[in-house]
């Protein structure tokens, strides 16, 4: 069908309101894309003309999702940028696992991952350099803002086209055929944990959303779609993200060392790589210079802490997270670990059914209340989030977790004064611990960490 009329008068309304609200250009030249993807979501959404869409738009909701698949392109494939890859393992990886030899644990972070064939390709190099059992936690983190793309890179299946820089050694070793195409064996893919993050939008760094301590972020291929100032916006906000020394690989077409200034440069073969400086503060204690603060109109992602791969093969498989209704009933635990496997899944049906058992199973457990928070904050529903975030400090007043979650959840809708008392509160919590203690819940965040954090949300947010 044609596409229906983009007067010059809507074109320039709908062209700020996508780059306020998903950091997406559309300068002259794809007028026409643009004009073409508004006619499939209003298509969808059965509205006879695009001043309509604009006004639901507007308005927010649901038809967002449509917007995102039908605005954004997913062009990916497994390895791509064969120098990049070998960056990874002949520089970055060497350098990583000599700085977390102490902990023996790596956060990994593709950014605009599209159908997961960027964040998979990751743990499979991971795989590759990590000889088995040595003890290393590893964790991908995929984030895209397309939904349709996130269901996909879960389901895990490919087609040939995406194999198109991966040898034929690499495909047998990590695929297994099914039919024409080819299945990601499960091994790898439990490593990764796929989740919606809007870079253009304020969500991160956050705790919630496991976007803090990042070892290392591929963000490719993503920031040519935005405008200037948002990619300066998102440079800061990943900036923020990094764990001092991490590393930051972004796509061949945008290394504007301008915009990374902040980054030491390091020059390896056929790319450019920046490093957040080792020395640097663990978060940033001043106020983001340029980022856009846009209010996301999608539910704030959140991503739940994954579950360190033995917990989750010691209970269930997350693909298959059913536990037998026979008796003995699981124990609380179990049930919990269950969600958790099932939330990484991004099954959140599945993971507010195992909390909600958990519960009946412990009404008493704070972490129980906690991760299930976690759940309605995933899935918009921000008072009964609060509500059970407040009921884990109720059960637990020393429970640092649901007073950072309350603060992060106050922060993310604006209202600050909440926000700074929540901050306030949890800061109190951590005063009699150890700065080295671990945080329980927070995925192996020690006392001094989350001070540092806290502290700097409370500068971010003027108290
Ligand atoms: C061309 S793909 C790149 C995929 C992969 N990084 C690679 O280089 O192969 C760009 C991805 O960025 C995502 N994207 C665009 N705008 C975004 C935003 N505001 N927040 C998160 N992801 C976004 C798109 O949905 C798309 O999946």
């Amino acid at each position: 069908m044609t596409d229906l009329p983009l007067s010059d008068e809507l074109y320039a309304h709908v062209r700020t309101l996508l780059r306020e609200r998903l950091g997406l250009h559309f300068p002259a030249q794809r007028r026409a894309d643009l004009a073409r993807a508004l006619t499939a979501v209003a298509q969808e959404h059965h509205y006879a003309d695009l001043g309509l869409l604009y006004l639901a738009l507007i308005a927010g909701g649901p038809i967002w999702d449509t917007a995102a698949r039908c605005l954004t392109i997913g062009e990916t494939y497994f390895f791509r940028n064969g120098a990049q890859f070998a960056a990874l393992r002949e520089r970055i990886l060497p350098d990583l696992l000599a700085r977390r030899a102490g902990v023996r644990s790596l956060r990994l972070w593709s950014a605009g991952c599209a159908t997961g064939e960027e964040p998979y390709s990751l743990a499979m190099t991971l795989a590759d350099s990590l000889p088995a059992d040595t003890g290393w936690q590893i964790s991908v983190l995929g984030t895209d803002l397309n939904l349709d793309f996130l269901s996909r890179a879960r389901q895990a299946s490919y087609g040939q086209w995406s194999f198109r820089e991966t040898t034929e050694s690499q495909r047998e070793r990590f695929f297994t055929p099914e039919g024409a195409r080819w299945s990601l064996r499960p091994e790898i893919r439990r490593t990764v944990i796929f989740s919606r993050l809007n870079l253009a939008a304020d969500e991160y760094p956050a705790l919630i959303n496991g976007t803090t301590a990042i070892d290392l972020i591929f963000c490719r291929n993503v920031l040519i779609y935005f405008d200037e100032a948002t990619t300066r916006g998102v440079a800061e906000r990943l900036y923020a993200s990094l764990a001092p020394g991490g590393w930051l690989v972004v796509g061949h077409a945008e290394p504007n060392v301008e915009i990374f200034r902040q980054f030491e440069t390091v020059n390896a073969p056929g790319t450019i790589l920046y490093r957040k400086p080792p020395n640097a503060p663990m978060f940033v204690t001043t106020a983001l210079p340029s980022a856009p603060t846009v209010a996301s109109p999608i539910t704030p992602s959140q991503w739940i802490t994954p579950t360190p791969l033995h917990e989750v093969r010691k209970t269930v498989s997350v693909s298959e997270p059913v536990a037998p209704a026979s008796p003995p009933a699981p124990a609380s635990t179990d049930l919990l670990i269950a969600a958790r496997a099932a939330a990484n899944a991004g099954n959140w049906q599945r993971a507010a059914e195992f909390t909600d058992r958990a519960l009946v199973a412990d009404p008493m457990r704070a972490s129980a209340h906690f991760l299930r928070g976690q759940v309605y904050d995933h899935v918009g529903q921000i008072d009964a989030a609060l509500d059970a975030y407040r009921r884990s400090l109720y059960l637990d007043p020393t429970f640092v977790m649901g007073a950072l979650a309350m603060a992060d959840t106050w922060r993310q809708g604006g209202m600050t004064v909440e926000a700074r008392r929540g901050y306030r509160s949890a800061l109190k919590l951590l005063a009699p611990l150890a700065p080295a203690e671990l945080v329980p819940e927070s995925d192996g965040t020690s006392v001094a960490e989350l001070r540092t954090y806290i502290l700097a949300q409370l500068r971010l947010l003027g108290g």
